[in-house]
């Protein structure tokens, strides 16, 4: 599927449930409902009690997560990953999706063109959180967590697709023309990154999108419509309203009428819902004000950003004619592929660089971390679920790979 929207958005991300504590047992799970993989059809069931690759795993999920790189500053931890991936033998290119600002893809040898591509994002929001590693405090994961900004959002999954390639490369399962990773910045502001590799002039026959899904198989995710509102006035003393006109009365009269909208919904992805999420205006309590504004996100749920785009402006029109709308992206409803064994699924409300990427490949959505925690003071995931998304990456890339074009 191909996107016609260029514009991308930013998305909440994230997930840090426990899924297993099979570090130290092998015990069945507790809760048959976070079990996402389990069944002898799935080789991502477990994780021996460390994984060789544990040690290697957590200490470039470190690495990648000492280093800051709020979006528009990743070019430090871009750097880093350059290296480490060239140090591991991989081929690796630089792209300029920004000024001092470079998405990589990384391959096998010279074979740029390959079946699969796995790929996540190295930016991260603001603020820097240094990385701290906490034992458990869950009953039900015994391993390690680990906080800081972007351990969820979405180095773990950046750190964890890294792992699973090198891997299959170790064990033969993979070789040149099988995989490339691109990690890209840009996600969570603007999607210049996903965007500039629209131009590596490459296709895939699956795309592995990594982002944190609490190592579910995503069906897909909400997409997303933002605007501002505008309301202008006529500014003077707050004693003669009579000669002025409210800006900020306008803004109210178009807010209320828009929070009574009834926004589409659909069995597969719930309801659509809105965000006012910025509100600004006036300038003191004895000046009518001349100008007040509000930016709201919508999470589009069902029908199409042009259907909500029209029957929101014009409900907020009949409320209040002396306002303006300014629509500044929309995105539908993404739906992700799910047709692999062994997976639980989940359907998402963020956004991620899927509609960025043209072309018509198939696209999964799995990765390490609770998305409810990403973006916050309290990000963190268990060692553990990274693992297990090593795990959950062998399976999609090797099912990929398995699947004839
Ligand atoms: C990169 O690291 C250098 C040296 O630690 C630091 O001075 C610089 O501010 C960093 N750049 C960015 C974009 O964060
Ligand atoms: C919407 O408002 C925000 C906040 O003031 C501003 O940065 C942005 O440029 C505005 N966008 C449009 C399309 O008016
Ligand atoms: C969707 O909205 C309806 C009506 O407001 C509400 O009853 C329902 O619980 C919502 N569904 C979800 C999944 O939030």
């Amino acid at each position: 599927m191909k996107s016609t929207v260029t514009q991308m958005w930013v998305g909440l991300l994230a997930s840090s449930i426990a899924v297993a504590a099979l570090r130290d047992t092998q015990l069945p799970l507790q809760d048959n409902h976070q079990t996402p993989l389990s069944g002898s059809s799935s080789p991502a069931v477990s994780v021996a009690s460390p994984p060789s690759y544990s040690e290697n795993l957590v200490a470039l999920h470190k690495s990648l997560v000492e280093i800051p790189s709020i979006t528009g500053s990743e070019a430090n931890a871009t750097a880093f990953l350059r290296d480490y991936l060239r140090g591991r033998g991989f081929t690796v290119e630089t792209q300029q999706a920004a000024p001092c600002r470079d998405n990589l893809l990384a391959y096998l040898g010279s074979a740029r063109q390959t079946r699969v591509l796995v790929t996540s994002h190295i930016d991260t929001v603001p603020p820097f959180w240094p990385y701290e590693r906490r034992p458990s405090s869950s009953s039900s994961d015994a391993s390690d967590e680990v906080w800081g900004r972007g351990t969820v959002d979405a180095k773990g999954s950046v750190a964890s697709l890294v792992t699973a390639v090198e891997q299959l490369i170790e064990s033969n399962t993979i070789g040149s023309g099988d995989v490339a990773i691109l990690v890209d910045v840009g996600e969570e502001r603007g999607g210049e990154g996903i965007r500039a590799a629209n131009n590596l002039g490459l296709t895939w026959e699956t795309v592995i999108f990594g982002e944190p899904t609490r190592l579910k198989l995503a069906r897909g995710h909400k997409g997303g419509l933002g605007f501002n509102i505008t309301a202008r006035g006529i500014a003077g003393h707050s004693g003669y309203p009579e000669l002025g006109a409210n800006a900020i009365d306008r803004l109210v009269r178009g807010l209320t009428a828009l929070a009574a909208v009834e926004l589409p919904w659909s069995e597969a992805f719930g309801n659509t819902t809105l965000n006012v999420g910025k509100i600004q205006g006036g300038v003191a309590a004895n000046v009518i004000p001349e100008l007040a504004f509000a930016t709201v996100s919508v999470r589009v749920a069902a029908s199409s950003p042009k259907a909500i785009q029209k029957l929101i402006t014009e409900a907020v029109l009949a409320a209040e004619p002396e306002i303006e709308l300014d629509f500044t992206y929309g995105i539908g409803p993404v739906t992700t592929d799910y047709d692999v064994e062994g997976f639980e699924t989940i359907v998402l409300n963020y956004g991620t660089d899927i509609p960025g990427l043209k072309g018509d490949h198939k696209r999964y959505l799995y990765g390490p971390g609770d998305f409810l925690v990403t973006h916050s003071d309290h990000e963190h995931l268990h060692i553990s679920e990274l693992e297990q998304a090593v795990e959950g990456y062998k399976v999609l890339i090797t099912e990929s790979l398995n699947k004839k074009e």
